[in-house]
């Protein structure tokens, strides 16, 4: 692409490329996303940048990191933000909370609630309140108020909202931000469970058995994504096992994970590979990853460095991150392979350790479950319950949390 230099002539150009483009990925699927999107000036959010990268469908651009370099706070892709409006279906006329501001995404929910609603963006740095407050300006889009605060504890201060959009990734579901939630509100939120993350939109289960406030959330809606970090209160530090030497292979594990046995899984390497095909498809593996990390504690993800892969220590799907399972003294993993009778990949295991065939068995039975049981987009109900709530079915394979426990169910 040629540089271009004069944003006065081409930005319209260029968001009218972008929404083109998005539509065709069906990340926009409405019009009024696709109105906001091509009337929002995105580059007046990142002054300085080239037309080019504000205009980029799937870039994010930092905007301050720490002093180890780790991104604090970013212009969050346009993909993931159009993606992240439809599941909201923000209507006109209502009350909206942005956690985590930058300006740009503000605007565009300035956009969709028009003059009769109201949107208010929370940022727990005053840097970039300041920020995004001045970037509004510039825009036009005054009437966002901006506020400094922990998003945590909610903002006391304000009535409930009809939509709350988490623009950082969390870890838990802080109470504040189901109570300051409308009855038919809706939350959205990039979750952590258990090494991954999906974006989720969740409603309010007013109703209990006796017709009480469950206060349970249940999902409407899942993506994939990925954000930076939650800080203040609500910060968690994910806990990796580190079990090759000098840190080459480990496990990410969420809280509350099962003890392994370090020892015997590092010794489980040194056991040949067992290999076994499901005869199950391989695709989606965004949904396939979370059937499977979600299947039980005993489900993690494991993450090989790459000279481990080049070494042929592991399949190139360690080296991503995959989810393993771990069986006391023996683990296996997925991998795929190309299966022309399937019509693209199949999906297989590797198993190490002494009990590597009942592993594998039970590993290659997952996936086979998935392929012919579940393998469609959005079959997965993601349920918090927070804790205290009554809710009538005690939670399968309960992912805990701080306030409350995640539950996984697949149709
Ligand atoms: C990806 S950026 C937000 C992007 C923005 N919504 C946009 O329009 O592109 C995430 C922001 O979340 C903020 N943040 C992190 N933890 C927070 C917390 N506990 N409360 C409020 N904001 C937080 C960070 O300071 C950062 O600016």
């Amino acid at each position: 692409m040629t540089t271009v230099r004069n944003s006065e002539d081409f930005s319209p150009a260029l968001r009218a490329a972008m929404v083109g483009e998005l539509r065709e990925l069906g990340a926009i699927t409405s019009a009024p996303v696709a109105e906001a999107v091509s009337k929002v000036p995105r580059h007046l959010f990142v002054p300085g940048q080239p037309l080019e990268a504000a205009y980029a469908i799937d870039q994010a651009l930092v905007i301050k990191r720490d002093e180890a370099g780790t991104a604090l706070s970013s212009l969050s892709s346009a993909h993931i933000q159009s993606v992240m409006l439809e599941q909201a279906d923000v209507q006109p006329g209502m009350q909206v909370l942005e956690i985590g501001s930058g300006g740009y995404n503000a605007a565009l929910l300035a956009e969709l609630v028009g003059e009769e609603g109201a949107v208010v963006s929370l940022d727990i740095d005053p840097e970039i309140t300041e920020r995004a407050r001045a970037c509004l300006d510039t825009a036009g889009y005054e009437q966002v108020k901006v506020a400094v605060g922990d998003a945590e504890h909610g903002l006391p201060d304000e009535d409930a909202f009809d939509r709350i959009i988490v623009t950082a990734g969390a870890w838990d579901i802080p109470p504040a931000w189901r109570t300051q939630l409308t009855p038919r509100g809706r939350l959205i939120v990039p979750l952590r469970l258990k090494g991954i993350t999906r974006t989720i939109a969740f409603e309010r289960d007013d109703q209990t058995d006796d017709g009480g406030d469950a206060g349970v959330l249940t999902s409407v809606s899942y993506l994939l994504s990925g954000f930076v970090a939650m800080q203040g209160d609500g910060e968690h530090h994910e806990h990796v096992i580190v079990v090759g030497d000098d840190e080459s292979w480990g496990l990410r594990v969420d809280d509350g994970a099962p003890d392994f046995d370090v020892q015997a899984l590092r010794e489980a390497l040194d056991h040949p590979p067992l290999e076994r095909w499901s005869g199950a498809v391989f695709d989606m593996p965004d949904e396939l990853e979370l059937f499977l990390v979600t299947s039980g504690p005993q489900m993690v993800m494991l993450h090989a460095r790459q000279s481990l892969v080049d070494q042929g220590v592991f399949d190139a799907s360690a080296g991503r991150g995959v989810p393993v399972l771990v069986r006391g003294d023996s683990f296996a993993y997925r991998i795929k392979r190309e299966n022309a009778e399937l019509g693209g990949f199949e999906s297989g295991v590797i198993a190490h350790g002494p009990h590597a065939e009942q592993v594998a068995d039970e590993y290659a039975d997952l996936l086979r479950r998935w392929a012919h049981q579940h393998r469609r987009r959005g079959a997965a109900t993601i349920r918090y319950i927070p804790a205290g709530a009554a809710h009538s079915t005690p939670p399968h394979h309960p992912i805990p949390k701080r306030h409350g426990t995640v539950s996984v169910t697949w149709r």
